[in-house]
């Protein structure tokens, strides 16, 4: 008999309730009763062994085999570097799909045979626990020429509510439903359709959706010009269209529903290092990947918070720079095994993922590092600091690759890459990025991605309907110590928004220190967003959270500073925009 709610070895820092909760809905196995037949010990050790079994590939010995096991195993337990969920979920667990990755991009191209292909791309991919983006800027648009029927297209708006009720029948491992993004680039004629869908047509409910924004269209915006509308079957203009009339378009549903992002499709395109293997139309769900039809991607995180030591003079925590190091080493090789051991739902996927040979290897428990340091999120010192950590953790991240490169080869795809011309020879096309971290932030009880802590105390819609409660232990923690706790401290903050700024019994200095997502501006939302764009090779997955009182020049001003500050894309969440939201203030009812 096993007790599932054993905790990690004690080493360890223990896991608090809420990571438990997490693990036992969603991760550990469980037998077809719905009984749960692992510990987390067993979880991380499953999880270390079927990824370090690759390295017999490259001829290591048993002995190696075993010590990078160790290693791994080591790894997943500190809750230092995490995978993304679905490793977790499916590593090692017999019977279980050997499908590790959470970000994919489907093509679709102007045909019935090609969208039919894309809903069972879709439908097998969600079911192992990944995520799809689709671009549908190929589709004819409405009411064009069908020849073969005589009759009208129906155009991509249509196509995507087919995607989106295929999606709906498909609940991830029981409890996530499959998560899409749908991207339409800005020339397309239906372009003001698509901006609207969200809205008008109630039958979206399972996509993100994105406009493609190219930097001639963000320019005719700022100048005030007309652009061209282009079909896509004839390659043809078919109208000139104000820039600034589609702009206000997509800002005011942005700031009505959150929808559409804009994905900067030039930079992406610009920034690809292998631009053979044709263009990038779309991103996964989130964003933080933008990707070739057909690749997929597996993420990893690691939790800045756990890489902290004590200055030996004056007690206060600094960055350990020579750990970080370490977990990054040893977390590009974990996910470069990944690669091997993944077999996709899709023939063509596990050919491209081993030609492209893509890993996204991101950070989360940023804003928790920020506040051991005593840098209030946002601040421009905390800016600058995070700049100078963006640049250093890249070149780790590189360094790693070329360090596998030299004992494996580089990834096939490099001939013709852009790394050739430079003569770097690395294992991976992409190295870095930076996700939202959802669900593995909280079994690794840090704060997610590079995002600031939603409130000091917050409630977290997970698991179908439950609340999970926070409190920011970090905040509590500071208060004890410097004698100015007491428990009404915590209804105070959840009527302030879960804020703790303008509070008397908070002492001033403290204030900034313990920042969260309201009290920042949107431009300094965005310029966190600029500054770990400088890390990412691909994009960086942030929200930019707005008070519900936001209006829509705010988002304006936000999607255009996201423009130029050379950011890959942008989303923005205005509180209780939507019904029913994942993150709420307060208290729990
Ligand atoms: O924390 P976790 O590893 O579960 O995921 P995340 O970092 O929040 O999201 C990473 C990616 O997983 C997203 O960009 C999506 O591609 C995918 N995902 C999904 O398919 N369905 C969800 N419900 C959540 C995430």
């Amino acid at each position: 008999e096993t007790d599932p709610i054993q905790a990690s070895t004690l080493e360890y820092i223990p896991l608090s309730d809420n990571a438990l909760t997490v693990l036992r809905e969603r991760y550990l196995a469980k037998d077809d009763q719905g009984n749960i037949v692992e510990t987390v010990d067993q979880l991380w050790a499953r999880v270390a062994r079927e990824i370090a079994m690759v390295e017999t590939l490259y001829e290591a010995t048993h002995e190696e085999v075993a010590s990078l096991e160790e290693q791994f195993r080591r790894m997943l337990a500190s809750r230092t570097f995490l995978p993304n969920s679905p490793t977790l979920m499916n590593a090692g667990r017999p019977g279980s799909h050997k499908q590790y990755s959470a970000c994919f991009v489907i093509p679709i191209e102007d045909d019935m045979q090609s969208i039919g292909n894309a809903v069972t791309a879709a439908l097998l991919i969600h079911k192992s626990g990944g995520g799809t983006g689709f671009s549908f800027s190929n589709l004819r648009p409405k009411r064009d020429r069908v020849r073969s029927s005589g009759g009208v297209a129906s155009g991509p708006v249509s196509f995507m509510k087919i995607i989106d009720g295929a999606t709906e029948q498909v609940r991830q491992g029981g409890t996530r439903r499959g998560a899409n993004m749908g991207i339409l680039h800005v020339q397309h004629p239906d372009i003001l359709d698509f901006v609207g869908c969200k809205t008008h047509d109630g039958q979206i409910r399972n996509f993100n959706i994105s406009v493609a924004a190219t930097d001639e269209f963000m320019t005719a915006v700022k100048e005030d010009r007309l652009y061209a509308l282009i079909n896509p079957r004839t390659k043809q203009p078919v109208k000139q269209i104000s820039a600034r009339l589609v702009f206000d378009r997509i800002v005011e549903e942005a700031w009505k529903t959150g929808d559409p992002g804009l994905f900067f499709i030039n930079r992406a395109n610009r920034a690809c290092p292998i631009p053979a293997m044709g263009e990038i139309a779309s991103t996964n769900p989130c964003g933080e990947i933008p990707l070739h039809g057909f690749d997929a991607c597996t993420l990893g995180s690691i939790d800045l918070a756990k890489h902290l030591r004590i200055q030996p003079g004056d007690g206060e925590y600094e960055l350990d720079w020579e750990s970080l190091d370490q977990t990054i080493r040893l977390a590009v090789r974990f996910l470069d095994n990944i690669i091997d051991a993944n077999d996709h739902p899709l023939p063509q996927i596990n050919a491209m993922t081993r030609q492209t040979r893509r890993i996204g290897l991101g950070i989360m428990g940023y804003a928790r590092l920020l506040m051991m340091l005593g840098l209030p999120y946002g601040s421009e010192e905390a800016l600058r600091f995070t700049e100078r950590l963006a640049h250093q953790m890249k070149a780790m991240a590189w360094r790693a690759s070329a360090q596998l490169a030299h004992t494996r080869g580089v990834y096939p795809a490099w001939k013709g890459s852009k790394h050739e011309q430079e003569g770097r020879r690395v294992r991976h096309s992409y190295v870095t990025t930076v996700a939202p971290t959802g669900s593995i932030s909280m079994i690794a009880d840090t704060s997610a991605g590079c995002e600031p802590e939603f409130a000091l105390v917050w409630f977290k819609h997970v698991l179908e309907g439950r609340k999970l409660p926070y409190l920011c232990d970090l905040f509590e923690a500071t208060a004890r110590r410097e004698g100015w706790w007491h428990d009404d401290l915590i209804d105070k903050i959840a009527a302030n928004h879960g804020s703790c700024r303008g509070l008397k019994d908070v002492p001033a200095h403290r204030q900034p220190v313990f920042t969260v997502a309201h009290d920042l501006t949107p431009e300094q939302h965005v310029r966190v967003q600029a500054a770990w764009q400088r890390f990412s090779d691909t994009a960086v997955s942030k929200t930019i959270n707005l008070p519900c009182t936001a209006t829509v020049e705010d988002v304006r001003h936000a999607y255009l500073l996201a423009w130029e500050l050379d950011c890959s894309g942008i989303t923005v969440y205005r509180d209780g925009s939507r019904a029913s939201q994942v993150l709420n203030l307060g208290k729990a009812d």
